[in-house]
């Protein structure tokens, strides 16, 4: 093993950086020659690849996005379309790739392994949505984010003795809803894990303005429904004035949390000395206090386990 690369793919997370950093840095420690392939794995087939250096990722830790760039790129799931991207890997002469990024960047990463490249995925998305790992780079610094605006929103509501709905980002996992949602003393929290009752939370929330609370906040996961319409019906039905914010892409932004950057940092080293132990086609997680790693193709098929004591307590604070 002489040269490795090292790539973001999806969505950005904060950490993603840190995790570049560290996996440079170790790279070099090894006496290794490293690459940054740019724009994920568009760019990998367009050949945007080059060398770095230790000088390449100073001062990076700190820093929220990618300094990579990422993309989605839906058009590697076909055979021609990866067999460019081997070539340009083979004409570079690279012999393994560390990926991260989700699970859409796990499936390309799985797919080269098969190739025969030799790949290590690290676990980047702010959805905590990949199985093999207890926590994702980039979850903790988004929830913050996330309980920063319900705070915020807070304010307004409590000020206006209105309801408010407020939409968060997960694509189809609620952790984030749940997680930010405890976090900011939210009263309702729907994400698909939870389930939806509708009926249910129109009488929670009438009778929770009867007893003269001030204001109600009510958190849902992204994709399970229309928060204006939820919005208008809660109005309509409850006589609660209500407001819908859809926090949108802010969560992916911001310097990354010191939780997260230790994660990238200490994920990025273990994904070297994966590489330089001869393996490959595995996926880096956290696993309780423990850094373990997994067939990519078992990560990507491990049923989620869904922290159901958590999930409970929620319905208890109802
Ligand atoms: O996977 C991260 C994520 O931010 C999801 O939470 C969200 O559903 C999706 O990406 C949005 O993707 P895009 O930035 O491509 O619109």
């Amino acid at each position: 093993m002489k040269r490795i690369a090292v790539m973001t793919s999806g969505g950005d997370a904060p950490g993603m950086n840190a995790a570049i950093r560290a996996v440079v840095r170790s790279g070099l420690h090894y006496g290794l020659e490293v690459y940054g392939i740019f724009h994920g794995y568009k760019g990998l087939c367009e050949g945007k690849i080059r060398k770095l250096n230790r000088y390449d990722v100073t001062r990076i830790i700190s820093r929220g996005g990618t300094v990579l760039g990422s993309a989605r790129y839906p058009e590697f799931a076909k055979k021609e379309v990866r067999e460019i991207a081997v070539k340009q890997i083979r004409d570079l002469g690279i012999d393994a790739i560390v990926v991260i990024g989700g699970d859409g960047t796990y499936r390309g990463a799985q797919a080269l392994s098969e190739m025969g490249i030799p790949t290590i995925g690290l676990p980047g998305t702010i959805d905590n949505d990949i199985s093999s790992t207890d926590y994702t780079i980039g979850f903790f610094t988004a929830m913050q984010t996330v309980v920063d605006s319900i705070d915020k929103l807070r304010d307004t509501s409590m000020s206006h003795k209105r309801c408010s709905v407020v939409e968060v980002m997960g694509r189809h996992c609620g952790d984030l809803a749940l997680y930010a949602g405890i976090a900011g003393g939210s009263e309702f929290i729907i994400t698909p894990e939870t389930g939806f009752d509708k009926e249910q939370l129109i009488e929670a929330i009438t009778n929770s303005n009867k007893s003269g609370k001030r204001h109600a906040i009510v958190i849902v996961t992204e994709n399970m429904l229309n928060v204006l319409d939820l919005s208008k019906e809660i109005e309509e039905k409850t006589g609660f004035e209500t407001r819908a914010t859809v926090l949108g892409h802010v969560q992916r932004g911001g310097d990354p949390a010191a939780f997260d950057r230790v994660l990238a940092t200490e994920m990025g080293e273990y994904a070297v000395d994966l590489l330089v132990k001869g393996k490959s086609g595995r996926a880096v997680g956290l696993k309780g206090m423990e850094y373990v790693d997994y067939d990519i193709n078992f990560a990507l098929n491990k049923k989620r386990e869904i922290p159901n004591k958590r999930y409970g307590l929620v319905g208890r604070l109802k």
